[in-house]
C-alpha cells in the first residue's frame, strides 16, 4: 500500500486534507494523526473490519482493546450504556484532553473494537487536527498509538513513518506531541473509579472531582497474579532496541554504578547510552547520553521519554542505564512507562 504523508498546522488547519483522510476512514482505511499525547492509528470505530485492519497493520493482539476517540460529548450517549454521574464532572472538568473513561459498551460498538469486553473505552482529545478528523470521520474513531505493537509510541510523524509506511493509507504530520505520554485511563463501569493507566492528568487532580479513586495494583509492579484490567498493559511495551535497566539508589552511587557498567561496555565495544536528569547528564561517559528534563519537572520528562528510547534505536546503541525518578504526580506515569520499557530490569545501589 502507498502511504500518503500531509503536513498539517494545529493553528491553521487545511480542511481539504481533512475531509480526503476523513473520506478514507468513512470507507473502512486508515489514517495516522497527530494528538495531544502521542500519535494515534485511527479506522472507523464502528466498522468491525476497520478495527480488524488496526490489529494488523500494527502487529497487535486482537485481545488489546481499542481507544474510541469522539469530538464531542453528545457523541458519547450512542457508545456507552451507562453514563455514571461522576463520569459527567470528570467530562466536564478534564474533556477534551489526555484523559479516557471505560463506560458499559452499547450494542453498536462492535466487539473487534473492545477486544471482546463488554467496555468501551472512551477518549476525547483536545488536539485540533485529532478533532478536525474525528468530525471528518463520522464521529467515532478508533485509535491506539500509532506505532507496531511492542515499540514505544510516536510522539512524532517521523516515528509514525518509520513504523507504518506502507501500512496505512495517510500520515497526517502535525509535529511533535504537546504531552508525550498516553492519557490517564480510568475506568468508570464498576463501583468505583479505578486508574487501569497513569497519565498527565494525575490521582490528585482526578480526586479533586471524584473523591474514591482507586489504583490498579499492577502500576508499578512488575506482572502481578492478578492480571491487569487494562489488558494492553500485560504486553511487554515502549521497548527499546537496546537493553534498557534502570537504576536507582543514592545520586552519587547511581551515577558511579553506571559509569562502572559504561567503561565495561565500552571495552566490549558495545554502544551504550544513559537516560538522565538535566541535573547530573555531564557526570556520564557514554556514546549518547540523553537529558530528559530538570528532575523537577516530571512534564518534561513526560514529554522526552519516548522521543529518546526512539534516539537510541535510530543511534544503533545496545546497551542503556535509565536513572529512576521520582513517581509523585506525573512522575508515576513516567516511572509506569520506563519501567516497561526495561522489562522491568531494576538495579538498587
Ligand atoms: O493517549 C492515548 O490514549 C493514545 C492516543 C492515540 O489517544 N492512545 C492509546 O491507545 O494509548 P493504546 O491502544 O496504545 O492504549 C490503550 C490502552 C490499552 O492498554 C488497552 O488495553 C486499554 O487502553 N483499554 C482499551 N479499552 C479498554 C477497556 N474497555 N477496558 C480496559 N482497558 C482498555
Ligand atoms: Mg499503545
Amino acid at each position: 500500500m502507498k502511504t500518503e504523508i500531509e503536513q498539517i498546522h494545529e493553528e491553521n488547519i487545511d480542511q481539504s486534507v481533512i475531509d480526503r483522510a476523513g473520506e478514507i476512514i468513512q470507507n473502512g482505511g486508515l489514517v495516522a494523526f497527530p494528538t495531544e499525547t502521542v500519535y494515534g492509528l485511527g479506522g472507523d470505530a464502528l466498522n468491525e473490519a476497520s478495527s480488524g485492519k488496526i490489529y494488523a497493520a500494527k502487529g497487535r493482539p486482537s485481545d488489546n482493546p481499542l481507544i474510541v476517540h469522539i469530538a464531542e460529548i453528545d457523541s458519547l450517549a450512542r457508545i456507552a450504556a451507562k453514563i455514571p454521574e461522576k463520569a459527567v464532572a470528570l467530562a466536564e472538568r478534564f474533556w477534551p484532553g489526555p484523559l479516557t473513561m471505560i463506560f458499559e459498551k452499547a450494542e453498536c460498538v462492535p466487539d473487534a473494537t473492545t477486544g471482546g469486553l463488554g467496555t468501551v473505552a472512551v477518549r476525547m482529545p483536545s488536539n485540533k487536527i485529532a478533532r478536525a478528523l474525528i468530525r471528518a470521520s463520522g464521529g467515532y474513531v478508533a485509535a491506539p498509538s500509532a506505532n507496531l505493537s511492542g515499540r514505544p509510541s510516536p510522539t512524532q510523524a517521523k516515528y509514525v513513518i518509520q513504523d507504518l509506511d506502507g501500512r496505512v493509507d495517510m500520515i497526517l504530520d502535525g509535529g511533535a506531541s504537546e504531552i508525550g505520554l498516553e492519557s490517564t485511563i480510568i475506568d468508570l463501569s464498576g463501583e468505583n473509579p479505578v486508574i487501569l493507566r497513569p497519565g498527565s492528568i494525575t490521582e490528585e487532580m482526578l480526586k479533586e472531582v471524584v473523591e474514591d479513586v482507586g489504583m490498579d495494583p499492577g502500576i508499578l509492579g512488575e506482572e502481578s497474579n492478578e492480571a491487569p484490567k487494562a489488558p494492553g498493559m500485560k504486553y511487554r511495551h515502549y521497548a527499546p532496541l537496546g537493553n534498557l535497566a534502570v537504576v536507582e539508589g543514592r545520586q552519587d552511587q547511581v551515577a558511579a554504578y553506571i559509569n562502572g557498567r559504561l567503561k565495561e561496555c565500552r571495552e566490549q565495544g558495545k554502544k551504550c547510552g544513559v537516560i538522565a536528569a538535566d541535573e547530573t547528564a555531564a557526570g556520564y561517559l557514554a556514546d549518547s547520553v540523553k537529558r530528559v528534563g530538570k528532575r523537577e519537572d516530571e512534564c518534561a520528562i513526560a514529554k522526552h521519554l519516548f522521543q529518546v528510547l526512539r534516539e537510541f534505536d535510530d543511534e544503533g546503541i545496545q546497551v542503556i542505564y535509565a536513572e529512576s525518578f521520582d513517581s509523585k504526580g506525573v512522575g508515576l506515569a513516567v516511572m509506569n512507562r520506563l519501567l516497561k520499557a526495561a522489562g522491568h530490569q531494576v538495579i538498587t545501589v
